[in-house]
């Protein structure tokens, strides 16, 4: 959906607005499917309730009149510490799907992460001039998909794996269950059919997906990436630990946005424990529920080298295409920018979790 109304867009001067333009104008279905948790919700409320719940202790005086918000991400040097989460099937939200999101991430300087589900094909993610990619891959049965994925991901530019892990079963959606929302199965998977699968039709490559996903499924996915890999879905500590021991270069601390196990720990409670298990010695994101920038400032100081945005950019998407991911991309980098200043931090390093007081 295209707003019909010229100009509209300019009326949308905060993330909330373009939550509340995409919940208006989309179907019921669609906006069931993009914006609700599994089961009754209590995961995707805590999410925000958590980031809400932490008070900042603003620095004063501390000079910020130039602020520096650039940060080092597995090596490289990024604009902002804010990405787009991969997301699946953007085309039911806009015609031009994948594209106007990563074209969209491009213009808001923002590293994109490209769903195996995502409507683009890495021949498309070819032709987007500027961009900055990351492949997440599901796993499937067939360890030679997985293997053909990985390699033309790496060769298209692709410059990191994102292995998402928390899909062992798809979360229960009340909301599509009572709207009767249900993906198209004739449609293909681009970037499946690009490697030559002989069977690309959602319907197939569905139920071809690994639930038997294991440690061994990483350590096959290692051997395969010549890129950094980052395990996405992980809530706990130990985990973190296992998946940095056994060669991942960091991880997502992500519980699906509230979309997989209704219940689970909000991402800010696990971003805690992840970081003080994993010490340094690899690298921890974090998304779900983020949307302003103060929890992107929560974020970094409780030890995170980055957020990932999965919703957002999708009501960008969805309320004006390519225009509307850039707009509320960089609505959130503004925002940012103004909390850094507001609690006395010139630069990312001055982000220090001495500027919280958690909740108790
Ligand atoms: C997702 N997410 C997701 N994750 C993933 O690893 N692969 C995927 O294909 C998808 N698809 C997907 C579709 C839709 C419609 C949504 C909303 C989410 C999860 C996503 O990457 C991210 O973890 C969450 O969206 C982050 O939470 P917020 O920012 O949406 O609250």
């Amino acid at each position: 959906m295209i707003l019909p109304i010229l100009g509209y867009m300019s009326g949308l001067v905060t993330i909330d607005d373009f939550a509340t333009a995409f919940a208006l104008f989309e179907s019921e279905g669609l906006e069931g499917y993009v914006n609700g948790g599994s089961g009754t919700g209590l995961t995707m409320a805590s999410n925000r309730a958590a980031w809400d719940a932490i008070e900042i202790r603003p620095r004063i005086l501390t000079g910020v009149g130039s602020r520096d918000l650039t940060t080092v991400v597995l090596g490289t040097q990024e604009k902002h510490p804010i990405m787009v989460a991969p997301v699946g099937f953007q085309g039911y939200v806009h015609a031009d799907g994948a594209r106007a999101l990563a074209s969209g991430a491009v213009a808001a300087g923002a590293r994109y992460c490209h769903s195996t589900f995502g409507g683009a094909s890495f021949a498309d993610l070819e032709q987007i001039d500027g961009l900055r990619w990351w492949f997440q891959l599901y796993s499937f049965t067939d360890a030679g998909l997985n293997r053909s994925l990985i390699e033309r991901a790496q060769e298209a530019g692709a410059e990191a794996i994102v292995l998402t892990v928390d899909l062992a079963a798809l979360g229960h959606r009340d909301r599509d269950a009572h709207t009767g929302f249900a993906l198209r199965g004739n449609r293909q998977v681009a970037c499946v059919a690009e490697v030559g699968h002989p069977d690309p039709k959602l319907s197939s490559v569905w139920n071809s997906l690994d639930h038997d996903i294991s440690w061994e499924t990483l350590q096959q996915v290692l051997t395969v990436a010549t890129v950094p890999v980052l395990v996405k879905g992980v809530l706990r500590g130990d985990d973190a630990a296992t998946a940095i021991a056994q060669g991942a270069a960091g991880v997502i601390v992500s519980n699906h946005g509230g979309r997989q196990l209704d219940t689970a720990v909000s991402t800010q409670r696990a971003l805690v424990d992840v970081v003080e298990a994993v010490d340094g010695r690899g690298e921890v994101l974090v998304d779900s529920g983020i949307r302003y920038g103060t929890d992107v400032v929560k974020a970094l100081g409780l030890g995170a080298s980055a957020v990932l945005v999965g919703r957002p950019p999708l009501w960008g998407l969805g309320v004006a295409g390519h225009e509307g991911v850039a707009r509320v991309l960089a609505l959130m980098v503004e925002d940012f920018d103004r909390a850094m200043a507001l609690v006395g931090a010139s630069s990312v390093g001055d982000i220090t979790n001495d500027l919280f007081v958690l909740p108790r």
